[in-house]
């Protein structure tokens, strides 16, 4: 047990320096913009179009959030389930399942109930508008193989609790496809992987020990947050945290606790369509990177990402 902790915590240094490296010395002089899902304010997120149009708007990092086919494959897409984003539906209308929610009953279609060559005769642009018709979901390799030596990748394992009792090993699969693409240090492809799950990061933590990990944390879950030591045990397995941008507006002192403990700080999300209590979305980001003094943020909306105060 030692032994494996002592692993871990060497594996947290190499990779609290390669995090460093990317993002300098926190707090960080040079603020990180990620795409969430892509530039999915403009397009259909997650698609070829989304990420494209990030990298054209200046993106320093391309999120992906990744389920797993039928037949064991990651694909980008942020639901477990196809209905939301795609014309399952019309496409295979008798394969859901149905799923009591209250008192109705709810039928869902999972991405892990098909096969890629299913998933891939979906159409992933219509829902969002129909001058993306026939926009198809993209594997992670096919995101990785648009993204590589243009911007970094920022992948997220959804729901690895969902995957691990159905008799799948998601971080592996993960780990395997950064090795065959030799993404575990490519100095023109940084990598960040981010997780609400403990274990997906401390599994990586081991199996790429370069690659940074930031610890994703929801509103319902702050008090995994609420002190400094709390920080300071996180970051044996974790380089940042990636909290709800609503918990910085409840700990106040969070950014000076996880900076103390060598964190970044990536919040999430923001869009035009919800600014909160500012006048526009680009003053809620510069609020939250040159007075708050967080490093990094996720936007919908990359081309309103302010550089500079
Ligand atoms: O990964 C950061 C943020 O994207 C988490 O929320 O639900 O959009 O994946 P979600
Ligand atoms: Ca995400």
């Amino acid at each position: 047990m030692h032994t494996r902790w002592y692993v871990l915590a060497a594996c947290a240094a190499m990779s609290s320096l390669a995090f460093a490296v990317l993002h300098a010395q926190a707090p960080s002089p040079k603020k990180v913009l990620i795409a969430h899902r892509g530039a999915s304010a403009y397009a259909p997120e997650h698609t070829l179009d989304a990420y494209k149009l990030s990298m054209a708007q200046g993106t320093d990092f391309v999120e992906q959030d990744l389920a797993v086919t039928k037949d064991g494959v990651l694909v980008s897409i942020h639901d477990l389930t196809l209905e939301r984003t795609t014309d399952v539906e019309d496409v295979f209308p008798d394969r859901f399942v149905e799923e009591k929610s209250g008192t109705s009953i709810i039928r869902h279609w999972y991405v892990h109930d098909f096969t890629l060559a299913e998933i891939k005769r979906l159409d992933a642009g219509s829902w969002f508008d129909k001058k993306f018709a026939g926009l198809r979901i993209l594997t992670f390799q096919e995101a990785i193989d648009l993204v590589k030596g243009k911007a970094g990748l920022y992948p997220e394992l959804k729901d690895p609790e969902f995957y691990r009792q159905r008799g799948v090993n998601p971080e592996k699969l993960f780990a395997d496809i950064i090795k065959k693409n030799g993404l575990e240090s490519d100095p023109k492809t940084p990598l960040i992987l981010q997780s609400f799950d403990d274990a997906t990061l401390k599994a990586a933590a081991i199996d790429l020990p370069t690659v940074p990990r930031v610890f994703l944390v929801a509103p319902q879950t702050v008090d995994r947050l609420n002190s400094a030591e709390k920080l300071r045990e996180i970051a044996q397995w974790a380089t940042g945290i990636g909290p709800n941008k609503a918990i910085l507006e409840k700990l106040p002192d969070l950014v000076t606790w996880a900076h103390a403990a060598k964190l970044t700080v990536t919040p999430w999300t923001f869009r035009a369509s919800a600014p909160g209590k500012f006048p526009s979305v680009r003053d809620e980001m510069a609020h939250f990177l040159f007075t708050l003094g967080v490093d990094a943020l996720f936007t919908d909306n990359p081309d309103l990402f302010p550089r500079t105060r």
